[in-house]
């Protein structure tokens, strides 16, 4: 069927935020509603992949016939990717992962005692550019969420992250990108820039399945 042009393929996809812990009733986390990953792993179901769903807390549910993997925190989603990732044809970094998590979480609840406190932070992992230096690594694509001079950070983590693709937003626009229903990408590969215009998640999802499966089948007929 030329409707199930994914038939042969397995995409790993990360979505959605990640929480760090700050006590056993605090945490640090985004705005990021996983919507994005949802609808990517939606659209190449329905193009006949399997999909594995390696997904931070949210409030939708999973698409039918995935294989969902619930996390919380950053750490857990590394551990998780890394364990996937290899089984996969293809893998989407969708989620936002948190940059960092806090260095010492407190057993009990933190008490309003004093009028300053600080949280130490360390920096949390990187898994995509981690996936990216797996040996038997599957075709990879990143996001950046973005405020300013989009093309060129977006370029800067396609490189320094060894990634194949990478999709980026412009999240200061309004009704676009976190938490919203629509957005709006462009994709960057080494050798092209593709425009995908504003439209609701599902219609940039579709069309963003088929690109990343265009791009998937030239690197493997180099
Ligand atoms: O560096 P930045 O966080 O902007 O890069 C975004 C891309 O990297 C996204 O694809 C995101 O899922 C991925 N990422 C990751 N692990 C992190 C941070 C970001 O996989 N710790």
């Amino acid at each position: 069927f030329a409707d199930k042009y994914l038939q042969d393929q397995h995409w790993v996809i990360t979505a959605g935020p990640t929480r760090e812990a700050i006590d056993p009733v605090r945490y640090i986390s985004n705005y990021s509603s996983g919507k994005m990953g949802y609808a990517i792993a939606h659209a190449a179901l329905r193009a006949g992949a399997k999909v594995t769903l390696i997904s931070g807390p949210v409030n939708i549910s999973a698409p039918r016939g995935c294989e969902l993997i619930e996390v919380t925190s950053a750490e857990q989603m590394y551990q998780q990717a890394l364990t996937y990732a290899p089984q996969g044809t293809t893998f989407i970094a969708c989620a936002a992962v948190a940059d960092y998590r806090v260095a010492d979480i407190a057993k009990e609840k933190i008490k309003k005692d004093n009028e300053h406190m600080q949280l130490s932070l360390v920096k949390n992992q990187d898994i995509v550019a981690d996936v990216a230096k797996l040996a038997n690594k599957p075709f990879i694509v990143g996001f950046a969420a973005e405020t300013q001079n989009i093309a060129h950070y977006a370029r800067g983590k396609l490189k320094r992250k060894n990634l194949d693709l990478i999709a980026a937003n412009d999240v200061a626009k309004a009704g676009q990108g976190f938490n919203s229903d629509d957005n709006a990408l462009t994709l960057y590969s080494a050798f092209d820039e593709i425009e995908i215009p504003l439209a609701n998640k599902q219609v940039i999802a579709t069309k963003l399945v088929s690109l990343i499966n265009q791009h998937y089948l030239a690197k493997s007929t180099k």
